[in-house]
């Protein structure tokens, strides 16, 4: 097998890279002088300050204290702009060197205006409203002081027992990377000085997300090819767009805590990718390599966090406790601690921290502004994913003079929030419920019967209630799914059934006969599929925040059209994960006609069953695949074609195809592109999204839409760990989700 190494290109290239690298990611030299100026008038303690993080305690005074004594250089979860305020004049006036504190708060999917969680976010397809949500969400939060988020989580997530899986931007590399870096461009704005915005914080430095049996914290086991094909180009990608921090993980990866683990932190961050902002750990994360087993004590801990390239300690409080003792053993250079400062300090100076350290306590508010509701209600509704709607059921059309709403989830305004609000408030919520009663309760009359109290809730004595009222309606919208807290770190499931008594509510207003629309809202792929067989329309939400309500009536009445597409495969049974679209095809690809469970004739003989890849229960296909989603008009596809079918890697594809609106809906619908490497170095998965557009097609038009493929997107890492594009057989969809679409082959020489 020929490999192309276009040598004299990468090697342009690789310097091309690092020059852009080195003047973007080395800042300007004014800083690097201030820098310079200020660490070399710093003593061991104020250098070791600069790297411990603290969450204080209610009682400011004892931080006050520790800040003066020059032991802090952070703090997180405060959001008080008086506290901060306070706590940041201790910092600038009762310390020798007035270095700034930088204020840090898991600012995830919007502060206090609730955007939708970032697995409904990825759901849209859409970089640009993506990066419109996080800008909102840094308005908000650098308005009561907070300078920092610790966001985007770009984990690669494919395992929905997984309860992180709702912070992620789902299973796919390439929509994780193009999303992930929206969202560092949203938070930093153009200008990180500008006081509304905050440094952005990629995260969980690396792997996380595959944490075993979806276990979370749990070993992952990685080998360093699928680190750099999967899991490490969206925190490239983030560092490509600026990202100020990175954030190590709590896993231990083939054995080595990401936090004490100096091959991607030091080799890769660093040496590769030029990065120079600064690293912080995780919550505790480096007094927990004590657990892990890979520290005896907080000493070694200290000494392996710091040895590997982590800036700064999370609340765990080894480095403020050990530096001193691991410098006179030589464990740990002054070098080194030296570089960290540094690191810290470029960011508090490009932050503008030093010049503008006080938030403007007299400011007009920013909080849920209109504009951040109008933007955040638009996102909860591209964020919708229409799963099932046989029938036309939905929109609701005025033939519908009745709807019985149902489900624990329909006016659930702390948990519509999802995971991961610390700051938003349930009170400004907008439910399904009071959305449909305020905008269509003059059109329509409204039953209410929720059945069941919460998603966990077995009493079933209200279910009676909501078959009543099924009866009494034209059509029943069963609202159902997960509180917030069943989703989030530390919240894995091994059982992604409904919780409590819900499809068993929904299978006793089903058998009212009255068309069933069931919305879900939630923090995962859930195995909903005996529910969706006894609804007639499925509406899927990944916990949509505060604008919820409003943007499921709009879609339901038809106001706004679904566009949404799963970031994420759906399993059918919890027993098939990990289950995701761009897996490898194994020598036993499964053919699709194995027999399955059912159908196995009594003392079947060993292999008449076909010795193929599958599960005898489940077989090899999802539920739903990624990149799924309907509209209530439907595309048509047509005229695949292809500027050349024969390549060299240093060219650029250029795809088209014609794509039609052949339904009676003005729609949007997200053409993907999907490549396919057909033989490698090494095996290659069966196809990876490449590339995707939004395009919007009033009802009978067509749009011919245009994919750029330079071939060196096509590059991996080989069986030589060489980042290139090999020779060979190529096969690509422009297709409507990762299972169907408009074939064509290439070759590249
Ligand atoms: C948590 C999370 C991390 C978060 C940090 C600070 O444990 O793992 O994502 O940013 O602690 O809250």
């Amino acid at each position: 097998m020929k490999t192309v190494k276009i040598l004299s290109a990468c090697l342009f290239l690789v310097f091309w890279t690092s020059c852009t690298q080195e003047s973007k990611t080395k800042g300007d030299p004014t800083i690097e002088q201030k820098v310079e100026a200020l660490l070399s008038q710093m003593t061991l303690e104020e250098k070791v300050g600069q790297m411990n993080q603290i969450s204080p305690s209610s009682d400011l005074t004892e931080v006050a204290e520790l800040i003066k004594k020059g032991e802090v250089g952070s703090v997180l979860n405060l959001v008080d702009p008086k506290a901060i305020n306070a706590l940041q004049q201790v910092a600038m006036e009762e310390t020798r060197l007035k270095i700034p504190l930088i204020v840090g708060r898991d600012v995830i999917h919007g502060f206090k205006t609730i955007f939708p969680i970032p697995l409904g976010q990825a759901a849209s397809f859409n970089p640009e409203l993506v990066e419109e949500g996080a800008h909102i969400a840094a308005i908000e939060a650098s308005s009561q002081g907070v300078h920092w988020t610790f966001a985007p989580m770009i984990d690669i997530a494919r395992d929905a027992r997984w309860g992180r899986i709702a912070e992620s931007l789902g299973e796919d590399t390439y929509l994780t990377s193009t999303l992930g870096a929206a969202m560092v461009r949203g938070f930093q704005g153009k200008d990180l000085s500008d006081p509304t915005s905050i440094a952005a914080c990629p995260k969980h430095f690396v792997g996380y997300g595959a944490a075993e049996s979806g276990k979370d914290y749990n070993s992952t086991f990685i080998p360093e090819r699928t680190l750099r094909n999967v899991y490490l180009p969206s925190f490239k990608a983030a560092v490509d767009a600026g990202a100020a921090t990175f954030m190590t993980s709590f896993n231990d990866n083939d054995g080595v805590p990401s936090t004490g683990n100096q091959f991607i932190l030091k080799e890769v961050l660093r040496k590769e990718w030029n990065f120079n902002g600064f690293v912080v750990s995780d919550w505790a994360s480096v007094t927990e390599m004590i657990a892990h087993g890979f520290a005896k004590d907080g000493k070694e801990a200290a000494m392996k966090a710091i040895n590997a390239g982590v800036d700064m300690e999370m609340v765990s409080y080894s480095y403020v406790t050990y530096v001193k003792e691991l410098l006179d053993e030589k464990k740990i250079t002054m070098q080194t601690i030296d570089n960290a400062v540094r690191n810290i300090l470029r960011i508090k100076m490009r932050l503008g921290l030093f010049e503008n350290p006080y938030v403007d306590v007299d400011a007009p508010s920013v909080l849920y502004t209109a504009e951040h509701l109008q933007k955040a209600k638009e996102a909860a509704i591209e964020s919708a994913i229409l799963l099932k709607n046989d029938n036309g059921t939905l929109p609701l059309n005025e033939t519908i003079r009745t709807i019985a709403v149902v489900g624990p989830l329909a006016d659930a305004p702390h948990d519509q929030l999802g995971t991961w609000i610390f700051d938003g408030d349930k009170n400004y919520t907008q439910t399904p419920l009071k959305a449909l009663q305020k905008e269509y309760g003059d059109k329509v009359r409204i039953l209410y019967a929720p059945g069941l109290a919460y998603s966990r809730d077995v009493k079933t004595d209200g279910i009676a209630a909501a078959v009543q009222a099924a009866r009494n309606a034209d059509v029943v919208l069963a609202f159902v799914g997960e509180e917030s807290i069943l989703s989030g770190e530390a919240h894995s499931l091994a059982d992604l059934n409904l919780q409590g008594a819900q499809s068993e509510l929904i299978a006793a207003v089903a058998k009212t006969g009255k068309p069933v629309v069931t919305i879900v809202m939630a923090g995962r792929p859930l195995t909903i599929g005996r529910d969706a067989d006894v609804s007639q329309a499925v509406l899927f939400n990944f916990h949509p925040g505060t604008m919820g309500g409003p943007a499921i009536a709009d879609l339901l009445f038809g106001k706004a059209v679904p566009s949404g597409k799963l970031p994420v495969t759906f399993p059918k049974m919890v027993g098939q994960l990990p289950i995701y679209y761009s897996h490898n095809n194994t020598g036993r690809p499964y053919q699709g006609n194995e027999t399955m469970l059912a159908d196995i004739p009594l003392e079947a003989g060993q292999t008449s069953l076909g010795n193929t890849s599958f599960h005898l229960d489940a077989g090899a296909y999802p539920l739903y695949p990624f990149g799924y989603g309907l509209s209530y008009t439907t595309f048509s596809y047509a005229n695949l074609n292809l500027s050349s079918d024969k390549l060299k890697a240093t060219d650029t594809l250029t795809v088209s195809a014609d794509i039609t609106n052949t339904g009676k809906y003005d729609g949007t619908e997200i053409v993907q592109l999907y490549v396919q490497d057909c033989f490698g170095s090494v095996t290659r998965p069966v196809k990876e999204l490449k590339d995707f557009t939004r395009i919007f097609l009033k009802s009978g038009e067509t749009k011919t839409v245009t994919f750029t493929l330079p071939i060196q997107k096509l590059a991996y890492y080989n069986i030589d760990m060489d980042y290139v594009v090999e020779a060979g057989d190529f096969n690509l969809w422009v297709s409507q989700d990762s299972q169907k679409g408009l074939k064509a082959s290439f070759v590249v020489e």
